[in-house]
């Protein structure tokens, strides 16, 4: 996730405080690289690095800035190793208009030859880059700004939002597909930016604008216009009553309702990022060759191995042994040598367990790769190869989205390592909106009645064993209760004395295993327990258990990321309705950097 704001007013102003601090309220989203641009006298300041804002805008002197118009945005690079020149605001050929986007436009390698082609200075690799020339060459085949925007959206493929101004006008433009973009208007100025909290400290008359909305922006007044048609569209503004923390969590009580409902959105910028990354071929080929695999973590991140390799052998048909980072070190170390691959996971990238155990791996030469949430984190610089999870920051203790992006990163890599289209994954993030959308009223009931028990199962089976784990650990760490996750089949053998009447027990039912999950519901059911399904909509399954939690239907593997869904909503209403605060749970870091 980057993130863009762009500021105008009508006079010559001391723009660089505004931005710097803008850029500060937009670190949250995660970012390797800052810049600036400002309008002024109709030239244009453009200054940018890579680095954290408070270290780029002492290097640039961003503070100094001054002009009627400025553009700062934070990258995360996707397109593009972070540098300098990729680095956002981006010039247009001769220098006369600046831009940066949020998102990622994926045709960008496809536009860069055409623009280079037609003769336009293309400096960087960025996608940022694509939207200005997008907008330069219909502006050089004639177009107005409006129209020109309005074709590049035609030219730019994938999920965006960009801001643009020329240097001598006295306006800015803004575009919106897919990426957040909120217009603020102030006493003599407008704004524009990624998100609302960047925008509340300025003014908190705003618009949230709409996908295909095109805005432009003088000091005094906006106007948002159709991309469709480019007709006027009457938007009115509305005043933010709420505060800015409720604003941070985007109108949702805690950051884990709004983290899971932001589920949808990084899955599918994820997809465009490893179909990006230059690291997914060669990481895919040495996974392929190596002796044995290793997948690595601890907490929710080695649930994500288990299923990664569950996935690994159902789609490409290729063995990896899940390990907890610890146990890495003290059963496989001692035997693992250069022919073998590590990938170690970790939303934070900080985990001393995990970064121990890479350690033990190091030494032995192994090769190791990573999966990281957390830009520039110790695991992304220590691994040779660290593909990265695009989530921006996970503010709640209990992982939700990393854990859905490391699934899918997962079910990625077995595509590939399979020699299957990841093209079909692209749909999964429209199912996990679907999912939201049917499970949250259900869920909200049975986490009314099961509020007040103490002691819970939750089983799978297959690729839905390390959901049932995931959901089983979400529980605990926020509802205090004791939760615990099994492999179904296991029940039987010792836990099946524990059940007596009303004894809550949540089964994971992957569209493959129906019967095994079936005998299981009966073998407890008989036994006094309630039996709460999570699975794809099945008569034998609502005939057999108390209640029918139902997904969208998709293959095992698919179904399995998305039946964790409705177990971090079960955790989430479970632990509000028992008075905790589930963003932190008592006990608990989001970070721990400790043995
Ligand atoms: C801590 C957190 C867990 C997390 C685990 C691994 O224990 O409380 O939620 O799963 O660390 O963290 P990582 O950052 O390595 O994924």
């Amino acid at each position: 996730m980057c993130g863009v704001f762009g500021y105008v007013t009508n006079r010559d102003e001391a723009l660089g405080p505004i931005l710097v601090e803008a850029a500060q309220r937009l670190t949250y989203r995660g970012y390797d690289s800052v810049g600036a641009a400002t309008f002024r006298d109709g030239r244009i300041d453009l200054r940018k690095d890579v680095g954290k804002v408070d270290a780029v805008a002492e290097r640039h002197g961003l503070r100094d800035m001054r002009g009627s118009r400025g553009i700062t945005q934070l990258r995360w690079a996707t397109f593009g190793a972070p540098s300098q020149v990729n680095a956002q605001p981006h010039l247009d050929s001769d220098g006369t208009m600046a831009g940066a986007h949020n998102g990622n436009v994926v045709n960008n390698a496809e536009l860069r030859v055409e623009f280079a082609v037609e003769g336009m200075t293309v400096r960087s690799e960025n996608d940022g880059e694509s939207c200005v020339h997008a907008v330069e060459r219909h502006l050089r085949r004639g177009a107005g700004p409006i129209d020109a925007i309005r074709l590049a959206y035609r030219d730019l493929e994938g999920d965006y939002s960009f801001v643009i101004g020329r240097a001598d006008d006295d306006r800015l433009y803004a575009f919106k597909k897919g990426s957040g973009l909120v217009v603020g208007i102030g006493d003599g100025f407008t704004c524009v930016s990624s998100d609302l909290p960047s925008i509340l400290p300025l003014t908190r008359d705003v618009i949230r604008l709409n996908d295909g909305e095109i805005v432009t922006l003088w000091a005094d007044r906006v106007e948002v216009r159709s991309v469709q048609d480019g007709e006027v569209l009457e938007r009115p503004v509305e005043t933010v009553s709420e505060s800015m923390d409720a604003a941070r969590k985007g109108g949702f009580p805690h950051f884990m309702a709004k983290e899971i409902h932001e589920q949808p959105q990084v899955a599918r910028e994820l997809l465009h990022l490893l179909d990006a990354s230059a690291d997914v071929g060669p990481l895919v080929e040495r996974m392929r060759e190596a002796r044995h695999l290793y997948l690595v973590g601890c907490g929710t991140s080695y649930h994500a191995a288990l299923l990664g390799s569950v996935y690994l052998a159902q789609v490409a048909g290729r063995v990896a042994i899940p390990v907890l980072a610890p146990q890495f070190i003290a059963q496989y170390a001692p035997a693992v040598g250069p022919e073998d691959v590590g990938l170690f996971v970790s939303q934070s990238g900080e985990t001393k367990d995990v970064l121990n155990a890479l350690e033990a791996a190091d030494r032995r030469g192994m090769v190791s790769f990573g999966l990281a949430n957390v830009v520039g984190s110790a695991l992304t610089r220590a691994t040779q190869r660290c593909l990265p999870l695009g989530c921006g920051f996970e503010i709640s203790v209990p992982a939700t989205k990393t854990f859905t992006n490391q699934v899918l990163a997962f079910l990625y890599l077995a595509y590939r390592l399979g020699g299957r289209d990841t093209g079909e994954l692209t749909g999964i993030p429209e199912l996990m909106e679907q999912t939201i959308a049917a499970v949250d009223g259900p869920i909200r009931a049975i986490a009314q009645d099961l509020a007040d028990r103490n002691d819970l199962y939750c089983l799978g089976y297959g690729a839905t064993y390390p959901i049932a784990l995931e959901g089983a650990l979400k529980l605990k760490e926020i509802t205090y209760a004791h939760c615990e996750g099994m492999l179904s089949t296991e029940f039987k053998h010792g836990p099946l004395s524990a059940v007596s009447d009303g004894y809550p027990i949540v089964f994971v039912a992957g569209p493959s295993d129906t019967p095994l999950i079936i005998s299981g519901i009966n073998e407890v059911k008989v036994r006094g327990a309630r039996a709460i399904t999570i699975g794809q909509e099945d008569a034998r399954l609502r005939a057999n258990g108390d209640d029918l939690i139902t997904i969208p239907a998709s293959d095992p593997q698919v179904s399995a990321l998305l039946s964790v869904i409705p177990l971090q909503l079960l955790s989430y209403h479970m632990s509000v309705l028992r008075g905790f605060d589930p963003d932190f749970p008592r006990n608990l870091s989001k970070t721990l950097t400790v043995d």
